[in-house]
This record gives C-alpha cells, structure tokens and sequence, in this order.
C-alpha cells in the first residue's frame, strides 16, 4: 500500500477568514482515505501568481478559485490546468460568460421558471471606438423609455445586466425615477425589471456541489444583519422547491458555488439574482452561517479530491430542455430539474462518502469553531473592514454568533442521532415495554448565547427602500 497526496490549491483574492478556517481544520482533520490499493492523504497549499509555461505541470487535483471572474491570468492558468492536466476546478473557468444576471435570466426563463419581467436598455453612453458612430447611426433605433416603464409597472428596478452587490440597483416609483436612473447609468449596460413588491419573503439559498443552505434574507437591515437566523420561515416543500431551482440553475450552468436569491409574493418564488461567480464567503456578512459553509467547502472538495471526481468541461443542457418540453406542471417540472440536477452533483455517492470517510469532521469543525485560532480568525477580517475602536466589539459580535451556530449544530446532530440511541436502548433492555426516554440532546457545553443583533457595523451599507450603493467588490469577496 502506498500513501498518495491529493492537493487542493485555493486561488484567493482578498479572501481572509474562510481559507485560514479551511486550512486549519483540515489540519485538524488529519484525514486518510483508504483506496483501493492506497492510502490517501489531502494537503492545502495557496496557488501563487507567476509566470508560467503552458507545459509545466499544474499538480492540483482540484482548485477552488475567487479571481477568475475578474483576474485573467488566474482564469487562463485555470483552463490550462483543466485541459491539460485533469484538475477539477469550481468554478469552471468557461461558464464565466454565463454569469451575469442576462443569461442567467434567459436560460431560466427557457426552462419555465417564473422571472419578473425583464427588458435589456442599450447604453447611455459608450466607450468611443471606431465603427460605434456608424454603427448606432445605422442601427440604433430611439425608443421611449417612459412606455417601457409603463408595460414593466412602477416600482420597478434599473440594474446592471451583470451587477453585483446592488452597486447601480436603482428602484424606479415612476418614470421620472426611472429617467433619472437611466440618465445616471453612464456606461452601463442596464435591465428594467418589474419589482417584486410588497414581498411575503425573501430568501437566499447557497449551493456548495449537492449541499444547499437556505437563509431567510433581510434586504433592509445593515450589511451584517441582513442573513436571519430564524429556522421556520418556510415550510417543507417550499424550502425543497427553492432547493431544487438553486441546484438546478447550478447544474445547468457547470456552477459548483453560487447563490439564489428568490422573493416570494403571492404564492410565487420569483427568482432575482442567482449568478455570482464569487459568492459571499466572509464571516462578516454570513455570521451564524458562516461554519456551515467552511464545512461544506471541506466536504465538496474533500470528496472531489478523494473520488477524482472528473470534471465536466462542457455543459449539458438538453436534459433540461427534454424535461422542459414534457410539459410539466410548475411544481413538477421544477422537481424534475432538481432531479437532473442532483444527479449532476453525484448527491447520493457524496452522502456515501461523508458518511463513510468524513465521519469526524463534523466533530473536529465543532470543536475548531469554539477555539482561540476561530476567533483570531473572524479577527483577521474584521480588522480588515471595521475602524480600530470597532475591532474588538465585532471580533466579538461574530464570534458569539458561531457559537450560537454551534449550540444549533450539536443540538441537531445530537437529535439526528437519537433514534439510533432509542433503539438501541430499547433493544438492550430485554423485556422493557413501556416508555424508555429518548435521548434528546446532551448538555450543550461552553456554547455562548445567540449574537446580539443591535449594533450597526459602520463598514455596513445601509439601504433605504432603494437599496444603497455598495462596493462592487463587497458582493464578489
Ligand atoms: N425585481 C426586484 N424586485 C424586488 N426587489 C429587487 C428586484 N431587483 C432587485 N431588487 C432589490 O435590489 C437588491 C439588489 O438587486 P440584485 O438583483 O440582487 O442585484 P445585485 O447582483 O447587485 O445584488 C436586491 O437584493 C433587492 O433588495
Ligand atoms: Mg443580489
């Protein structure tokens, strides 16, 4: 038997808490998977930017990549990575084309599902190039923007075919608003889309591989508040439909990370936003939800690089469009598509393996949350966004919320594993028919209270009814 090591590389950006968590905790871990004839082993080690040559080797079985949305060389070494030397890398580099808001739209709209109505406006004002004079003399039709607002309803928005974090999200009341905001879009290649408003709900599901986590949102509360921690907020089937079109957006597009955002209004789940290439991974915005997440990344990726999981280079739509065109009721359809799709993230063999393989981590993910090195590590971006007089009070503030994740997180599994001991109670005690005590969860040790939730970040974005400009970055990091 001969020990094999398997390397994940991270290409980061300004990505500071989740990679320190990730690393260490996989550390921590200690991990060895038996193979066949082998012993395997996983090592961490952040990928460095330098000049390379197509022919060198790139030796990492999988790359979790931040910077191909916007850094070309990362993006190109990536593809060189995938074409000539089989590493798996999420996202995939080639679906980048697809993620901004237009497509995404387009193709979801394709397949059936409901999205507000959208119209593309050309620009304002361009970038001077040569043929452009000509070709807008030519081509370029006037048209009234007053009467496309009429058709779309007031409120509507004004948005960037392919923003990110609200930077140029205007909400238009009437066509004076919706002029202005039109006027102020420079550049901008915009949408008017039809407001989802009054909302019963806003939701926000994350898609790691097979692994969802959906959120209750709050667009209105500061940047760090605005992920609920409440449980109940829908019911059974409305979370495994928003599930299904999170997973299904995910699959059809090669995206193994991303979000969806969906609003819920009269008994409708109108999806809003769901292509970003970079989601949000920082514990300043995710708090509470921040430990699932680092844990679903070790999952996903330990079992990429335990199984090889090979990676599709292409995509493969017309699964969708065959179940599309069966004509399904809504509700089925979209069922459907989460079938397709949960097959596309080999769900049922990852569940496998991390039962089988990944059987501690949960423990270790536990146990690493409640350390010194977790805190120093919400310290680390907290530094980075908060003023010195505020870093200490959220190093805190976030902190307290992974604890409070972490009194849920041992609750749960303790729940989950009380049937188990019930039976085995039951069946250890001969001839006991009557009522045995079920064994709810122990004793929740050193886990702190629920984060208070009354302090304003100063480095948050307050929105009003229009959400407020932000840095583009802020959504993508
Ligand atoms: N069609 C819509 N209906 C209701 N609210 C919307 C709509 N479009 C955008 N918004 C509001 O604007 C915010 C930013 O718009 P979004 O489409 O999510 O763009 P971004 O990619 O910049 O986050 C949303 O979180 C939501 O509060
Ligand atoms: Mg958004």
């Amino acid at each position: 038997m001969s020990t094999i090591t398997r390397k994940i590389g991270l290409s980061l950006g300004a990505d500071t808490c989740w990679p320190i968590c990730f690393e260490e905790i996989l550390k921590d871990l200690d991990l060895t998977v038996k193979s066949d004839k082998d012993e395997l082993r996983f090592e961490v080690e952040r990928v460095r930017i330098a000049p390379f040559s197509l022919e060198s080797k790139v030796d990492y079985d999988l790359v979790i990549d931040r910077l191909t949305f916007w850094y070309a060389p990362a993006r190109e070494w990536l593809k060189k990575a995938v074409l000539m030397d089989g590493a798996y890398t999420w996202n995939n580099p080639w679906s980048i084309e697809s993620n901004q808001k237009h497509t995404a739209y387009a193709a979801m709209m394709a397949l059936g599902l409901p999205i507000p109505e959208t119209w593309m406006i050309p620009p304002k004002n361009y970038e001077p190039k040569p043929d452009l004079a000509i070709t807008l003399n030519r081509f370029a039709d006037l048209f009234d923007l007053g009467k496309i607002g009429n058709d779309v309803g007031y409120p509507c928005f004004m948005k960037p075919y392919d923003g990110g974090g609200w930077v140029g999200v205007t909400k238009c009341d009437d066509q004076a608003g919706l002029r202005d905001a039109y006027e102020k879009s420079g550049l901008d290649l915009m949408h008017v889309q039809k407001g989802v408003l009054p909302f019963d709900r806003f939701v926000r599901c994350v898609g790691l591989g097979p692994q969802t986590m959906l959120m209750n949102y709050d667009p209105s509360a500061p940047l760090h508040e605005r992920y609920r921690t409440d449980k109940d907020f829908v019911s059974a089937e409305q979370r495994k439909h928003i599930e299904d079109i999170t997973l299904t957006i995910n699959a059809f597009f090669g995206w193994d990370f991303n979000s969806c955002e969906a609003l819920l209004k009269e008994g409708t789940w109108w999806p809003i936003d769901f292509a970003n290439p970079c989601p949000d991974s920082q514990v300043t915005s995710l708090h509470y939800h921040f430990p699932w997440l680092v844990r679903a990344k070790l999952r996903w990726a330990l079992f990429i690089a335990a199984t090889k999981r090979k990676m599709r280079m292409n995509l493969d739509w017309a699964p969708f469009y065959e179940v599309r065109d069966r004509n399904l009721p809504l509700e089925k359809r979209i069922a459907e598509y989460g079938r397709l799709a949960r097959a596309h993230f080999d769900t049922e063999r990852f569940e496998t393996f991390c039962a089988n393989e990944l059987a501690s981590l949960d423990e270790v993910v536990w146990q690493y949350f409640g350390s010194e090195r977790a805190r120093e590590a919400v310290r680390k971006k907290v530094e980075l966004l908060f003023p010195r007089h505020e870093v200490e009070h959220f190093t805190e503030h976030f902190f307290q919320a992974i604890q409070a994740w972490r009194v849920d997180d041992k609750a749960g599994r303790d729940a989950a594993r009380a049937p188990k001991l019930t039976q085995h109670v039951l069946s250890s005690v001969s001839g006991a028919g009557s009522v045995v005590g079920s064994a709810t969860g122990s004793a929740v040790g050193g886990a702190t209270t629920a984060a208070t939730s009354s302090s304003t970040a100063s480095a948050a974005s307050k929105p009003s009814s229009a959400p407020a400009k932000s840095s583009k970055s802020s959504k993508k990091r």
